[in-house]
């Protein structure tokens, strides 16, 4: 899987965006050690703080199928109806769960469109992220 194929998978992933309150779309494709590929899409609620966004969709539809090591996650967001994305960066709780998950190495593809993306490593995102290293000191 290329980045552009993952950034290609993530783009698409916006169209099933549930965001009628803040009409922004976003869609997030994650790449499972496996090569197996799980996407996700924002998922807003009334009350607002329920929202999930794509980046958690999609890492809890592969880690609910018992899939918990990842290498890469593209993510593509805008305004509805835009031609194409904007380089939306993954929220502090995404950040955080990326790490839980994927840890300092994972790839962070912040996607625009299919050949014009940035990619990052999650620790250039969470630098000194906590995780679970922090629980086990013995
Ligand atoms: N959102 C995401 O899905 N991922 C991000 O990386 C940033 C924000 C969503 C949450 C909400 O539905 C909308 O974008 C506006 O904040």
């Amino acid at each position: 899987m290329t980045n552009n194929q993952l950034a290609s998978v993530a783009i698409k992933a916006k169209d099933m965006a549930y965001a009628p309150y803040s009409n922004f779309h976003v869609g997030a494709a994650l790449l499972a050690d496996d090569g197996t590929v799980y996407s996700g899409c924002n998922i807003e609620s009334a009350a607002f703080s329920p929202t999930c966004c794509a980046e958690r969709t999609a890492l809890v539809k592969a880690v609910s199928e018992g899939v918990r090591k990842f290498t890469a996650i593209a993510v593509a967001g805008g305004p509805i109806g835009a031609a194409k994305s904007e380089y939306c960066y993954p929220c502090g709780v995404c950040r955080q769960m990326l790490y839980e998950f994927g840890g300092d190495e994972l790839q962070v593809i912040i996607a625009k469109a299919e050949d014009d993306y940035r990619v990052h490593s999650l620790s250039e995102l969470l630098p000194y992220g906590f995780g679970a290293m922090d629980l086990n000191r013995e």
